[in-house]
């Protein structure tokens, strides 16, 4: 059988008192495109953030590449080739964009990935190089945090919403770099609610509700209503 890269068995998970995620399981083989779905305030960033360390593991497994930590800390995801594109980006302001993408590449694999190949990618990015990252355009922020992932060459890149607060057109070349990053072998777990974008990625996908896993499969199995049904408000 293959490893995953990630992997949640039966997690609890918590802010202190509050209890968020409940014996939540789901995995991520190398190579897959998988989606986790929900409306706002469901757990998909403690997902994340329970993978990171920053919500406490309460019960359950988690498996981040080769280990398997009772608590698992932030450079553990980084050491075991698995990179975050965090929810609101995270440029670091007083940083260029150059700079920005350097910082993706403290914990470095080998692979195709480098500021070359990033530019590549991103034409744009090389345009704005010595320009200070918050200084770009919401979608270049994306594709800035989206560079910055790939620079540590990562087998498996979490993204959290890369969607939120983008136009339309920027949606579509967001999901043609991703294809293009799969396509390459990098392992996609996309966190979001704009279905349009699961629907041209994944091919997995699972659904949460109130901290659990309501529905996963196939996501060419599933008609849009079907999907859009666990992401409506
Ligand atoms: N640091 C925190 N301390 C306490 N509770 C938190 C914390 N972060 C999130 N929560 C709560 O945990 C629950 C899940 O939040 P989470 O951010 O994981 O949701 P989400 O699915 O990512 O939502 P969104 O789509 O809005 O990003 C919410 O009820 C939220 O209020
Ligand atoms: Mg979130």
């Amino acid at each position: 059988m293959t490893t995953a890269l990630l992997e949640l068995d039966r997690v609890d998970a918590c802010y202190g008192a509050a209890h968020v995620l409940h014996r939540l399981s789901l995995s991520v083989l190398p190579g897959e495109r998988v989606a986790l779905i929900g409306r706002n305030g469901v757990g998909k960033t403690t997902v994340v953030n329970t993978v990171l360390g920053l919500a406490a593991l309460r019960g359950g497994r988690v498996r981040i590449g080769r280990r398997e930590p009772a608590r698992p800390r932030p450079y553990m995801a980084a050491n075991e080739g698995v990179a975050v594109v965090p929810q609101g980006r995270c440029i670091v302001a007083n940083l260029t964009v150059e700079e920005n993408l350097l910082l993706g590449s403290a914990v470095r694999r080998k692979g195709p990935w480098q500021l070359d190949s990033v530019y590549a990618l991103f034409p744009i990015l090389r345009e704005r190089a010595h320009t200070p990252g918050t200084a770009l355009s919401g979608g270049q922020q994306q594709m800035l945090a989206i560079g910055r992932a790939l620079m540590a060459n990562p087998a498996l890149i979490l993204l959290d919403e890369p969607t939120e607060g983008l136009a339309p057109v920027i949606v579509d070349q967001l999901a043609d770099i991703l294809n293009r990053v799969a396509d390459q072998g990098t392992a996609l777990l996309l966190i979001e609610q704009n279905l349009s974008l699961v629907m041209r990625v994944a091919r997995r996908y699972y659904a949460l509700a109130k901290g659990a896993v309501v529905a996963d499969g196939e996501v060419a199995h599933e008609s849009l209503d079907a999907l859009q049904r666990h992401v409506m408000v």
